[in-house]
């Protein structure tokens, strides 16, 4: 452990896709993942393992495919977590760590629990011992440490180093703790538990009082050399700690922090947020730090006037370091397959042969339509393959009427693919509406006889001007618990909708009956 050098602990695919409507798909958490190696965090923690096959097998496969970071597996101190975690992480070898989590504050004891200290004491040290016989690296995480009395937090940080934890993680559950009474949580316990010298000390804040940053930041002055945190700040409630802000926060005061190293490569911070932007369908608000569209954009006369003279009067950062505004030569309609293919490369889209293909022909089309293909652009074709689920329906035709003196009218006809062996069967039907997006999403209602609610609708702008692609983000509510989110891009806005929509009902049916309708085309 160095202590001039703070190691990012990315949990953007486990505490962050936890919380709801942001839940990813296998290739998605991988797409993510390879992007978390290319920024340059230290440890990805993929998921945990226990709480579903698909947590377990997006684990195993990073673990197995994503090089360079250390892969984590969250588990509870109960034999069976940390077996599947240990099992989970087991392809990455050398660079596997298991998280074993128990709670320690008064009112988790009591409450969750229902066990004394001594009782927490004992499964504390059990858990450590028995992810220990599995991997080296392990991390113990004492939850709601920022509620926990000061003294039981010494004696369960010491047992766990003497367990055999390599990392200690004290976090701030429920966002309750002030930056200087985090700080000062973290210089107590190092300078009173045992062996806290052979351990890395590691902050984890959730944002309920918007001081999820603040605190981290607090905890590194006292201490801490691990941050756990989440691209866009996205989890549980209001979320974790967001990546960029504590990496720039480093990085830009340097002076205050002690110029303590990271790992981050700046440059690829806006890409990483957009990506995850995309795959978990987060929208990133236009004013959030360093990622938010306008994080570097001045409007009052004065600012513009003095950036002109001086960049640093009113910029304490470049925006071109973290990877805003660097502009290539746009593709167009001309453009051959194997440019398409450097440029997916050069933005860091790992795609085969066949993704390629197909992003290749979405290119030719939009090409058809408008002058330029932009990187977002190229970027929001991709993501949108990406997130593609196998499709049990497929747009084939749309057809919208409406102005201010119609009822707007939607003809659609679907494709529906039904077996690999079986040619696809053709739908067609009509729907009226409020509006030519309600009529189209009834119509297609009518044919898959599946109603989803519409919970939430937004649509931007993926490039400049007026012949801009239009990308839509939806959440339907398809009733029992299932929310899911769905995108669509077109330059047309009443189809990227529909493409949203069928995009949500194609996840709905895969997440009802996952094998039988992988037959549609990728
Ligand atoms: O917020 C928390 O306490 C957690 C633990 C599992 C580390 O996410
Ligand atoms: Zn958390």
């Amino acid at each position: 452990m160095k202590q001039d050098r703070v190691y990012f602990f990315d949990t953007t695919l486990r505490d962050g896709e936890q919380c709801p409507g942001a839940a990813m798909n296998l290739r998605e958490k991988l797409q993510v993942a390879r992007q978390l190696a290319r920024l340059g965090v230290d440890i990805i923690e993929a998921g945990f393992p226990i709480t579903s096959e698909g947590d377990f097998a997006a684990v195993q496969q990073i673990a197995r495919e994503v090089k360079g970071p250390v892969i984590c597996g969250l588990a509870r101190c109960v034999p069976k977590d940390i077996e599947a975690a240990a099992e989970a992480v087991k392809p990455a070898g050398k660079r596997a760590r298991i998280h074993v989590f128990l709670g320690t504050s008064k009112i988790h004891r009591e409450f969750k629990l229902g066990k004394a200290q001594a009782e927490i004491l004992r499964l504390a040290v059990e858990g450590v011992r028995r992810a220990k016989a599995h991997v080296e690296n392990v991390e113990f995480s004492p939850e709601d440490a920022s509620r926990t009395e000061l003294d039981f937090l010494v004696n369960i940080v010491q047992a766990a180093i003497e367990a055999g934890a390599t990392t200690i993680n004290m976090p701030d559950t429920v966002g309750y703790a002030t930056p200087a009474e985090y700080g000062e949580m973290f210089a107590h316990v190092i300078q009173h538990a045992r062996g806290a010298g052979r351990v890395v000390f590691s902050a984890h804040c959730h944002d309920d009082l918007g001081l999820a940053v603040a605190n981290s930041l607090a905890a590194v002055r006292h201490g801490a050399r691990q941050v756990e945190c989440t691209v866009n700040g996205i989890g549980e409630r209001a979320g974790n700690a967001a990546l960029e802000e504590i990496a720039m926060g480093l990085k830009t005061r340097g002076d205050f922090y002690g110029n303590l190293r990271i790992g981050i490569r700046p440059g690829e911070i806006v890409r990483t947020s957009r990506l995850v932007s995309r795959m978990t369908s987060f929208l990133v608000q236009r004013n959030k730090a360093i990622v938010g569209e306008n994080a570097f954009s001045h409007s009052a006369g004065i600012h513009q006037d003095g950036i002109l003279k001086k960049r640093e009067t009113y910029e304490i950062m470049n925006p071109e370091d973290v990877g805003w505004g660097k502009t290539e030569l746009p593709l167009t309609k001309h453009s051959g397959r194997h440019a398409v293919a450097v440029r997916l490369k050069h933005l860091g889209l790992n795609m085969s042969d066949g993704d390629v293909n197909t992003i290749f022909t979405r290119v030719k089309q939009i090409g058809d339509k408008k002058k330029f293909v932009y990187d977002d652009d190229l970027v929001a074709l991709a993501e949108g393959h990406i997130t593609e689920v196998p499709e049990t329906w497929s747009l084939e035709y749309l057809s919208v009427s409406s102005g201010n003196h119609t009822v707007p009218t939607a003809t659609v006809r679907l494709k529906r693919f039904t077996g690999p062996k079986t040619p696809p069967e053709t739908h067609q039907d009509a729907g009226i509406g409020d509006g030519p997006v309600d009529a189209a999403l009834k119509a297609i209602d009518r044919i898959t006889k599946i109603r989803g609610r519409l919970k939430d609708y937004a649509l931007r702008a993926v490039s400049q001007g007026k012949d801009a692609l239009g990308e839509v983000t939806i959440q339907a509510d398809f009733g029992n618990g299932h929310q899911l989110a769905g995108k669509g891009a077109s330059t047309d806005v009443i189809e990227a909708s529909a493409r949203a929509y069928l995009n949500a009902v194609n996840r709905y049916l895969n997440e009802r009956e996952p094998n039988p309708r992988k037959t549609g085309p990728r």
